[in-house]
C-alpha cells in the first residue's frame, strides 16, 4: 500500500513539473504575441467623427456704416469692399488689421484708394450715408490697376455680400 501512496506522489509531481516546463521564455512570447494581437483584434474602434463644416457664409448687403464694424477691431471678421463686392480679407490680416499697412481699407470702400495706389483718408467714402463712390474721374490707367486688384482678390478671398448706398438694396 505505501509503494502505491508513493507512486501516485511521484507520479503527480512528475505531471507538475512537465506543466511548468512549459512555461519557457519562446512559449511566454508567443502567448504574449497571441493575446496582444487578439486584443488589437478585438479592441474598441472610436465612433467614427465627420471633419467640422466650415461656418456658412451668408451672402449680405452692407452699406458703408454697416460694413464700417468689420475694420478688424472688437475681434471682428475684416470686410473689404471693391467696387460693390464685400471681400473678406481675415486671412490678411496682416495686411488690414489693426496697425497693418493697408489698415485704413479695412471695413471700407477702398476702390480708390486701390485704383490710384493711395491710403490718402480723401480715397475713402467721407459719408457713410450718402451714395457710393461712382468713381468718377478715374482714367483708363486706374481702372485697370483696379480690376487687377479685383482679380487677385477673387482668386484669394470669399465675396460675402454687396456694398449698396444706405437706402438702397
Ligand atoms: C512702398 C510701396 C509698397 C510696397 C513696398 C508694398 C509691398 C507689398 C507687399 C510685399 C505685399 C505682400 C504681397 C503678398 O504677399 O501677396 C503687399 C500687398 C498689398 N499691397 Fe502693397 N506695397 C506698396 C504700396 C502699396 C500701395 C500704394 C497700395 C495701394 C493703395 C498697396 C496695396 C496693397 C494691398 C491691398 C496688398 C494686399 C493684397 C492682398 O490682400 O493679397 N500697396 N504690398
Amino acid at each position: 500500500m505505501d509503494y502505491v501512496q508513493e507512486r501516485v506522489v511521484r507520479e503527480a509531481a512528475k505531471e507538475t513539473v512537465e506543466l511548468y516546463g512549459l512555461a519557457t521564455p519562446l512559449n511566454l512570447i508567443l502567448i504574449a504575441i497571441t493575446l496582444y494581437t487578439t486584443y488589437l483584434l478585438y479592441k474598441p474602434t472610436p465612433p467614427a467623427t465627420l471633419p467640422r463644416e466650415p461656418p456658412a457664409v451668408v451672402f449680405r448687403t452692407f452699406t458703408p456704416r454697416t460694413l464700417l464694424p468689420y475694420n478688424g477691431t472688437n475681434n471682428m471678421p475684416v470686410y473689404m469692399a471693391v467696387r460693390g463686392r464685400v471681400f473678406d480679407v481675415t486671412s490678411g490680416r496682416n495686411f488690414y488689421g489693426p496697425g497693418g499697412p493697408y489698415e485704413n481699407f479695412a471695413g471700407r470702400d477702398a476702390s480708390r484708394g486701390l485704383a490710384c495706389h493711395s491710403f490718402d483718408e480723401d480715397m475713402l467714402t467721407k459719408d457713410l450715408d450718402g451714395p457710393l463712390d461712382t468713381l468718377e474721374g478715374l482714367g483708363a490707367e486706374e481702372m485697370e490697376s483696379l480690376q487687377g486688384w479685383e482679380e487677385r482678390f477673387l482668386s484669394k478671398y470669399l465675396v460675402v455680400g454687396k456694398l449698396v448706398a444706405k437706402g438702397e438694396k
